[in-house]
């Protein structure tokens, strides 16, 4: 089998990754030697300004993990990462070209390895871009991963994917994956905050997600946000509240086949109900 690219939604562009590079698992070798100093540039400036926009915006888990990623003026060797992930919650990086199939990716989750994109966005995408790339993969990603209960949960959505797969549900369990891990909000004791690592990576939809009176914000409920579509190229419409990694660990800790069964077939819920 050689891996192929793989798109999720609609876009008019194929996905740009080199797909050739990776093995039957999806993932490939970082190619660090492949960045410039415009690439290492990037990252540096993409840090800089979502760095002092997180105060009062990102989760204090968030904030206080960010420096494990190393130096921020430079793309961090995914192997430098590892030694303190791997130490703090036995979770490790594995380099991929890009987006990659459901079952490769819940089966890397499953396993404690997360998949991120080792390519950089070009500076005309500085502010916007669809795809993942290694700037949301590791800064919007990866802190978290130092937290034990958030770390256990995506190790259990890994699994919860596998089963899902067997059961034709993935696209329900997929909801509950945007609507937690890459847009969740949480309540803090200094008000509302950001863990969604969609959220985390923007400019633009971090002050947004925490502030605007525009989007819906409800108190996660499986069903809800199961049901609930989703957008992939504009800002959320809806966003979904835990109180804690605690109570969406606990919320996520039951047996999903029956409510699969029970919630098919229901309507769904469009972005902006
Ligand atoms: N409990 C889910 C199941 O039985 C698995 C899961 C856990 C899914 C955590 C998402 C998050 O399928
Ligand atoms: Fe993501």
């Amino acid at each position: 089998m050689t891996a192929r690219p793989v798109v999720y939604g609609a876009s008019d562009r194929p996905p740009r990754g080199d797909y050739g590079r990776a093995q039957d698992d999806y993932t490939c070798a970082q190619n660090f030697a492949a960045y410039t100093e415009a690439d290492h540039d990037t990252y540096h400036r993409l840090y800089q300004r979502q760095s002092t926009l997180l105060p009062g915006l990102a989760s204090e888990a968030f904030i206080a993990a960010l420096p494990l990623l190393g130096a921020k003026e430079r793309i961090p060797r995914f192997d430098d990462v590892n030694e303190r992930l791997y130490r703090a919650t036995r979770w490790q990086l594995v380099a991929v070209p890009g987006l990659i199939p459901e079952v490769p990716f819940f089966t890397l989750l499953a396993n404690r390895k997360f998949p991120v994109t080792d390519w950089i966005r070009t500076p005309a995408e500085f502010d916007y871009i669809v795809e993942p790339d290694v700037f949301h993969d590791l800064f919007g990603h990866v802190p978290l991963l130092f937290n034990p209960v958030f770390a256990d949960y995506v190790q259990r959505y890994g699994e919860g994917g596998l089963k899902a797969a067997r059961l034709g549900a993935c696209e329900m369990l997929s909801r509950l994956y945007w609507y937690t891990i890459e847009f969740g909000l949480i309540r803090e004791a200094g008000g509302l905050r950001a863990y969604g690592a969609g959220i985390l990576s923007s400019s633009g939809e971090l002050p947004y997600a925490v502030h605007s009176p525009a989007p819906r914000r409800l108190p996660l409920a499986l069903e809800r946000a199961m049901r609930t579509r989703y957008k992939i190229d504009s800002y959320q419409q809806t966003y979904f509240l835990i109180d804690s990694f605690e109570q969406l660990f606990q919320l996520t800790d039951q047996d999903f086949a029956p409510l699969y069964a029970q919630l098919r077939g229901l309507p769904e819920f469009a972005p902006g109900d």
